[in-house]
């Protein structure tokens, strides 16, 4: 993926306000402080476009970026006579759309609610411009009571998924294979969704992430 640009849309409280422009929408979804608006930034090479802290719950609201990207022609177009040839590249654009992070202990009960409100309402209205949850599990924990119930719930939405087991740098390079395996081994012991470890932190694995991505757009 190439991306040429990308911009803050609107940070929505209710459906009204989602775009209605029929873009594929891809949500990150995760426990408060794994990871999710940097894994925006970290993919689309902007230092602080999707707002992070190190204030845990800091997104409250379903926050939309929309992603003006270009992607190879696959294979299959090449045989089609590409009208200008040395523009190998296709307009690719599409939402990154930053889901408030649930479990942070520090939030009221009201505010907990209130952000298990936002994603089911989100999840709830069924369009199919969702097209792909990427959801964001910590690789130095076993998934937490709340990632279970989390993960359970996206199953049932039968919508494509994929889990990024987040801040790889902080554990030996040569334990990340292990630690990815066990937290699918738990979540997913079916083995048929895909699982990445990924870090925001030294940027790596960004491609492996944007390859599984592309599947979907
Ligand atoms: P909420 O908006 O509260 O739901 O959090 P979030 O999931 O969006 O997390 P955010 O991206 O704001 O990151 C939380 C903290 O973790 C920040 O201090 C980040 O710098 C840090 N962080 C994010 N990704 C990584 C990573 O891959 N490795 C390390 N070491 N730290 C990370
Ligand atoms: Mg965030």
């Amino acid at each position: 993926m190439k991306v040429k640009n990308s911009e803050f849309t609107i940070s929505a409280v209710k459906e009204s306000q989602y775009p209605k422009d029929g873009l594929p929408q891809i949500v990150l979804v995760g426990k408060s402080n794994v990871g999710k608006s940097s894994f925006i930034n970290t993919l689309i090479n902007r230092k602080n476009l999707a707002r992070t802290s190190s204030a845990p719950g800091k997104t409250r609201l379903i926050n939309f970026y929309k992603i003006y990207g270009a992607t190879e022609l696959n294979k299959k177009s090449e045989d089609v006579e590409v009208e200008n040839s040395t523009n190998n590249l296709q307009d690719t654009n599409f939402y990154f759309v930053d889901l408030p992070g649930y479990g942070y202990s520090k939030m009221s009960q009201k505010e907990q609610i209130e952000v298990g409100r936002f994603i089911e309402d989100y999840f709830k209205k069924k369009n199919k411009e969702i097209t792909l949850v990427i959801f964001l599990v910590d690789i130095r924990h076993n998934p937490t009571e709340d990632d279970k119930l989390m993960y359970d719930y996206i199953i049932k939405q039968n919508i494509p998924c994929i889990v990024i087991a987040n801040k790889a740098d902080k554990i030996a390079k040569t334990k990340v294979d292990d630690e990815v395996q066990k937290i699918q081994q738990y979540l997913n012991p079916l083995h048929d969704l895909h699982f990445l470890p990924f870090s925001s932190e030294r940027k790596i694995y960004t491609e492996q992430a944007w390859s599984e991505i592309e599947k979907y757009l």
